[in-house]
């Protein structure tokens, strides 16, 4: 099928590069000039494991292209994605300025039939209003036609249906997400869209490029446009309610010494709740959580309604961000002059997104305070990245980032964070002091390396 990716974000270029890699014929459009030309010539903006590889792929097979020109996206396209991004506005809203524009650009190009794909995590109702928006757009052509045909042309006949899909993926596992999702979720009311859709993702549902093609097939969830919507929104708030919970009872587990990771395991082993998202740590962040779980508390605040548990899970969260902060001040005592060393910066670990990551909020702490701070995080490190790392040493590696700190915290559970020399590094160190942010570290290895090691909800 023809395919137009609108936005080539995370989302955007896994799913354009997935659905050829699929057998679709896609043209991915951006309005970043550098990004295009970047994609142009091979290489991925981000990084997402396989992703690279993925793309030379469809590139060389010749089903996929980049470009910055929408009319040319929208011509080709029988299913037009929008997958720009809907960062939070300082009131907690989603800004919806990019969706709008990508909405009104179809309008101005629309011919034939045309399913309109949301796949942009935008606020309930927005299926309506980009309908609206498209019917704007193609309003807008209209008037310049008859102005510029003296007063006087046939009237433009447009025919589309919006189509509410929201993505699940996980940024650091984008592409296996994409191949191996746990159901997908297609709200309409035409049922022409649906169809298409299904036929769309039918090689994905029939599990074709899954890694375990024996599981039965994709539950595909049929719902109207709202529904859809919802969907999306409720399930970040159920996940990020669910670090914030097990925080929680990190922190009481912290004052009654109990060991929250045993007690996570207890808990999780009950299959009514399930043992993912209960590792404690310094809070959830990224590029969805905190945005989603606010736009969520703001469109129940519009219809009248306090969200009071997602409230909760919200300020609990902006609590254990500080967490790392507390039990340094516990081990240090006076953190003025001191210097720390963060392992890890990105949000999680496989992803170079730095979008609302815990340990921007660590660094502004700690500069608040008057503590040097230096941090090593592979990707970053790799990358150069600087935004929001002024006045941070970044070091090109774990043993550098050691040599001379007072303490280190580990921020991202990178998986090569288990396996360094942590015995070099306690030596370089003035004290050795190891705050595990994630619970993720093997506390005797780290002891018998010489470290001091303080988890979150460990009695440490
Ligand atoms: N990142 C995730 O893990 C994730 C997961 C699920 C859903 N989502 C949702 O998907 C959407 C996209 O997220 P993302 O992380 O990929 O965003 P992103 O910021 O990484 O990418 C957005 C892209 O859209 C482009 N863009 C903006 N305006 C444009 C326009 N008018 N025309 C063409 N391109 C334009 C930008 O240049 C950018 O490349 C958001 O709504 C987000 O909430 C993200």
């Amino acid at each position: 099928m023809r395919v137009c990716v609108i936005g080539t974000g995370y989302v955007g270029l896994v799913t354009g590069v997935c659905l050829a890699h699929i057998g679709h014929q896609v043209i991915c459009v951006d309005n970043n000039e550098e990004k295009v030309k970047l994609m142009q010539s091979g290489q991925s903006p981000i990084f997402e494991p396989g992703l690279s590889d993925l793309m030379k792929g469809v590139i060389e097979a010749g089903r996929i292209e980049f470009t910055t020109d929408l009319a040319a996206g929208v011509n080709h396209g029988e299913i037009l994605f929008i997958a720009v991004g809907t960062p939070p506005l300082p009131t907690g809203e989603s800004d919806t300025r990019y969706v709008e524009a990508v909405a009104r650009g179809i309008g101005a190009h629309l011919s034939g039939y045309k399913v309109i794909v949301n796949k942009s995590t935008v606020p309930i109702g927005s299926g309506d209003w980009v309908r609206m928006l498209v019917l704007d757009g193609v309003a807008e052509r209209q008037q310049q036609l008859v102005s510029s045909g003296g007063g006087t042309t046939t009237e433009i006949q447009v025919d589309f249906d919006v189509v509410s899909n929201p993505e699940f993926l996980r940024e650091g596992c984008a592409v296996y997400d994409t191949f191996n999702p746990d159901r997908i979720v297609l709200g309409s009311n035409g049922q022409r869209a649906i169809s298409l859709m299904k036929e769309l993702y039918a090689p994905i549902v029939s599990r074709e490029f899954a890694e375990n093609q024996s599981l039965p097939t994709v539950p595909v969830v049929v719902t109207d446009l709202s529904s859809a919507e919802m969907v999306k929104y409720a399930s970040n708030a159920f996940l990020a309610t669910k670090i914030s919970f097990i925080n929680e009872v990190a922190n009481i587990c912290d004052r009654v010494g109990a060991d929250v990771t045993q007690v996570a395991k207890g808990i999780g082993l009950d299959s009514r709740i399930g043992s993912k998202f209960l590792q404690a740590g310094i809070g959830w962040g990224g590029s969805c959580f905190p945005k989603d779980v606010s736009a969520l508390i703001h469109t129940a605040d519009d219809y009248g309604y306090e969200a009071q548990l997602l409230k909760a899970a919200v300020s609990v969260n902006q609590r254990q961000r500080m967490m790392a902060l507390e039990k340094l001040q516990q081990v240090l005592k006076i953190l003025k002059g001191k210097t720390v060393g963060l392992l890890g910066l990105t949000f999680k670990p496989d992803t170079d997104d730095m979008r609302d990551a815990p340990a921007l909020d660590l660094i502004e702490q700690l500069h608040r305070l008057g503590t040097k701070v230096k941090a090593y995080d592979p990707l970053v490190a790799q990358s150069g990245m600087r935004h929001g790392l002024s006045n941070v040493l970044v070091e090109t590696d774990a043993e550098r980032l050691a040599d001379g700190c007072d303490a280190l915290v580990l921020v991202t559970d990178w998986q090569q964070f288990r396996d360094l020399d942590y015995t070099k590094m306690a030596s370089l160190m003035n004290h050795p002091v190891m705050i595990d942010g994630r619970n993720f570290l093997d506390q005797e290895v780290l002891e018998s390396a010489g470290f001091r090691y303080v988890g979150i909800g460990r009695c440490g």
